[in-house]
């Protein structure tokens, strides 16, 4: 059996967790392939809302294995609350989530580095979560990091205080203040829970478990425009969010890989810094952003709204090796009389549907469609959804090349549309 991959197509917040819960059932096993605690994912069911930022996105459904890969990295203190935070008694979380030993850890110094490194960029900063993320990679990169296999050895903390040393003596020379004490504490109650869980070499697992047949859903975190390689950089993140991650990220070879869902929301939003040449600043941004309620899941910031960009589509569509497309938030748009989407740019005075090499002077050009309005949120087939909207759908496909298999009109796993 292959293993699928549902991805992020745009900046992130496409509603990968919402769609990932939907479609687990046809899963025996969801892995998160990279990325760590700066993501948030949102699902949606019973009435209730959870936001999950390490734990695959599997995790409430019965008898699914979840894999955090080692691709991902790992603060302990994060998964301490997370785990707490699920509403579900510890053995059975235990029994459905295996742990990467090759995972790298993120350090509180890390956390502390990631704030002193933004603040000494000043106007140039990247709008980092502040996770501790970049450090973290940077760490693994340079072959100097502590991983989740280390946990169990009995040196650990000295490792531990090795690492830490040689972080604060950098820190100290960004003249920053911190309080590493407030973040250990809960560092070390997470490592301790960390310690319950299955910790294994999980590629062997996976690779097992598609050689007997089992279907494995690749999760990926952020977005292809926060790619290190192909996003906007240098305002993206650390680590590769695009298809070819889920290899790195989880230790399963091209071939084995499947169907490679690509997801994006029906408008653009980004969070945090860095170019983003469709954002609307006029009272349409600020309507969308209250119609979709675009507020950070991980850091409660405003997201920035701006209408849909084709070619980034299409160029996230080609990265990924996108073989279906999956559009969210469709309800959002409801109402707003107009809807724009960018089909090229200008650069330097030429008309071009290629992405520059950075995105600060591409001037979209945008094509008109008339909207649609009222709640469908409740509508359950495609054929009942506005005119409208069906046209703004038909003209997406005919653009990329690739079908849109799944139309989300809300937020709860109710609120989908499988064609
Ligand atoms: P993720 O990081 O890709 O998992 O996305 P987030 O959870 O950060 O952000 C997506 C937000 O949109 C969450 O609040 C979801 O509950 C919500 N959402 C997902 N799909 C839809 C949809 O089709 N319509 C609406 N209105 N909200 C949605
Ligand atoms: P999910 O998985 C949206 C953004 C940050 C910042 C940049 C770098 O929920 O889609 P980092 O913390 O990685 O150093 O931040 O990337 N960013 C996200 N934006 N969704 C995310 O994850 C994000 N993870 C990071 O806002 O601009
Ligand atoms: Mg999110």
């Amino acid at each position: 059996m292959n293993s699928d991959i549902l991805l992020g197509l745009q900046w992130g917040d496409e509603g990968k967790g919402k769609i990932v819960d939907v479609i687990t059932p046809k899963y025996d096993v969801v892995a998160r392939f990279q990325g760590g605690p700066n993501a948030g994912h949102s699902l949606e069911f019973n009435d209730k809302k959870y936001v999950l930022h390490l734990i695959p996105s599997g995790i409430f459904h019965p008898n699914k294995l979840n894999v955090i890969g080692n691709g991902v990295v790992i603060d302990p203190a994060v998964f301490k609350k997370e785990i707490e935070g699920l509403g579900l008694p510890l053995d059975e979380v235990i029994k459905k989530l295996i742990i990467s030993s090759r995972a790298n850890l993120i350090l509180p110094v890390h956390r502390i580095l990631d704030a002193a490194n933004e603040k000494s960029k000043g106007a140039k900063k990247i709008g980092s979560t502040l996770r501790g993320i970049g450090p973290a990679y940077t760490d693994k990169i340079s072959r100097n990091g502590l991983r989740v296999g280390d946990i169990l050895s009995t040196n650990f903390k000295k490792r531990y205080d090795e690492h830490t040393a040689r972080h604060l003596a950098t820190i100290e020379r960004y003249n920053f203040e911190f309080d590493l004490a407030q973040y250990e504490e809960g560092w070390f109650e997470g490592v301790e829970i960390m310690a319950k869980f299955r910790i294994e070499n999980s590629e062997y697992l996976l690779n097992n478990l598609l050689d007997q047949g089992k279907k494995i859903l690749a999760e990926g975190a952020q977005g292809t425009m926060l790619d290190i390689d192909f996003g906007s950089y240098p305002f993206v993140t650390s680590s590769n969010t695009i298809s070819a991650g889920a290899c790195t990220g989880l230790g399963i070879p091209p071939k084995k890989i499947g169907e490679v869902f690509g997801i994006f929301k029906a408008y653009c939003t980004r969070v945090g810094n860095g170019p983003f040449p469709t954002e609307l600043l006029d009272s349409t941004g600020e309507d969308i952003r209250k119609a979709g309620f675009e507020f950070g899941a991980t850091t409660g910031r405003p997201r920035r709204c701006g209408w849909l960009d084709l070619p980034k589509l299409k160029y996230a569509i080609t990265i990924n090796g996108v073989t279906q497309l999956f559009m969210t938030k469709s309800d959002v748009l409801s109402g707003f009389g107009t809807i724009k989407a960018c089909t090229s740019y200008i650069v330097d005075g030429k008309e071009t549907t290629e992405l520059p090499f950075t995105f600060d002077n591409a001037e979209p050009v945008y094509k008109e469609f008339a909207g649609w309005s009222g709640d469908i949120t409740k509508i359950k087939k495609f054929d009942n959804l506005p005119e409208n909207l069906k046209d703004y759908i038909d003209y997406i496909e005919k653009y990329t090349g690739v079908p849109i298999t799944i139309v989300s009109v809300g937020p709860d796993r109710e609120e989908t549309i499988i064609r």
